[in-house]
C-alpha cells in the first residue's frame, strides 16, 4: 500500500524501539486517542453486527469446526493464557470471509491465534507469518506447514516480508506496537487489507493497546473508506454462550472479546443484528 507524504507525517516516527515499548510516545498517543474520541462514537461500527454478518455467511463451517477448535482452545490456549476464544473465533471467521493469502501476526506466544488463523486459511492456500522475540511456540501437526514462525519483533518481520516481496492482506496485532511500526506494516500491505488488534479495551473498559494501533491506522485509512469495528463497552465485560438472531435462531456466540477490526471499503455489512435473549 503506497502511503502519501501527508499520510506519513505523524510526529511519532522517531520512536523505533521494539520491546519493551518506549515511553516517549505515551503523551502523543494520549493526544491521538483524545482527538479520536468523537470520531470513535460517531463513525465506528459495532463488532456485534460484524460477528453476526460473519456468522451468517459461514455458519456451516463455524458449526462444523466449533467443537474441534473449542476443545483445542480449552486444552492449550486457556491453560497458557492465550488470546480468548471469542477473539480467536473472530479471527477465524474474518479469514473465512476475506480469504487472505498472506497473514501477518505480531505476538505468537504459544501460537493459539496463529493456529486459528492457519486453520481458516489452509483450505484456500493462505499462509500465516507470525513473529515473537521470544520463542514459546507449541507445535501442531495440523497447522505447522501453514505457519511461518520468526523469532524476532514486528520490525524484523515487516523487513523480511518486504525483502521477499510479500504483500500482506491480513494482519493481527497481539502486542503493543509503536505507531511507526503500524505505519511500516501499512507499507507492505495490499491496497485492500484487514487489520485486527487485540485489547481495544482493557478489563476496566479503558482504551488499550489495540485501540492505539487501530486508531492510528484508521487515521491514515479512513479517507480511503476503511471501516472501524469496535467492541461495545458493556459487551466486553462478559462472555455469552448463546445468543438469538433477529429471526429467533439460537446460536453459539463468538461475541464478547476485546478485539477490534479495520475492514476495507469493499466490505458491505449485511443486517443480521443479534437480539438479546
Ligand atoms: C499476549 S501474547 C500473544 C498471545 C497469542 N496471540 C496466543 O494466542 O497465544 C503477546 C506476545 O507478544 C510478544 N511480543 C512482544 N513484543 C513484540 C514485538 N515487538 N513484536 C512481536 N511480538 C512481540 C510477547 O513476547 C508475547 O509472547
Amino acid at each position: 500500500m503506497k502511503l502519501s507524504k501527508e499520510e506519513l507525517n505523524y510526529e511519532g516516527r522517531e520512536c523505533s524501539k521494539e520491546h519493551p515499548p518506549c515511553n516517549c510516545r505515551a503523551e502523543e498517543e494520549k493526544k491521538l486517542l483524545e482527538s479520536f474520541s468523537d470520531a470513535l462514537s460517531n463513525k465506528s461500527k459495532s463488532i456485534r453486527s460484524l460477528v453476526a454478518h460473519l456468522y451468517m455467511n459461514h455458519k456451516e463451517t463455524f458449526l462444523g469446526n466449533y467443537v474441534r477448535l473449542n476443545d483445542f482452545h480449552n486444552a492449550i490456549g486457556m491453560r497458557e493464557g492465550s488470546t480468548g476464544k471469542e477473539d480467536c473465533w473472530l479471527l477465524y471467521l474474518l479469514v473465512k470471509e476475506f480469504k487472505p493469502k498472506c497473514i501477518f501476526e505480531a505476538g505468537t506466544f504459544i501460537g493459539t491465534t496463529s493456529k486459528f488463523l492457519a486453520d481458516a486459511a489452509m483450505t484456500h492456500g493462505g499462509e500465516v507469518h507470525t513473529c515473537d522475540p521470544v520463542n514459546s511456540y507449541t507445535s501442531s501437526a495440523t497447522h505447522d506447514s501453514s505457519i511461518y514462525r520468526y523469532t524476532m519483533g514486528a520490525v524484523g518481520l515487516v523487513a523480511e516480508l518486504e525483502h521477499r516481496r510479500k504483500e500482506v492482506d491480513f494482519a493481527f496485532f497481539d502486542t503493543d506496537l509503536p505507531n511507526n511500526q503500524v505505519e511500516d506494516l501499512l507499507g507492505v500491505a495490499a491496497e485492500e487489507f484487514v487489520l485486527v488488534a487485540h485489547d481495544f479495551y482493557d478489563s476496566d473498559d479503558n482504551l488499550s493497546k489495540g485501540a492505539r494501533n487501530l486508531i492510528f491506522a484508521w487515521r491514515i485509512l479512513e479517507s480511503r473508506g476503511y471501516q472501524l469495528f469496535i467492541p461495545d463497552l458493556a459487551w466486553s465485560k462478559y462472555r455469552m454462550d448463546t445468543v438469538r438472531l433477529k429471526d429467533g435462531t439460537k446460536v453459539f456466540s463468538p461475541i464478547g472479546g476485546t478485539a477490534a477490526a479495520l475492514l476495507p471499503p469493499s466490505f458491505k455489512l449485511e443486517d443480521h443484528l443479534w437480539r438479546e435473549s
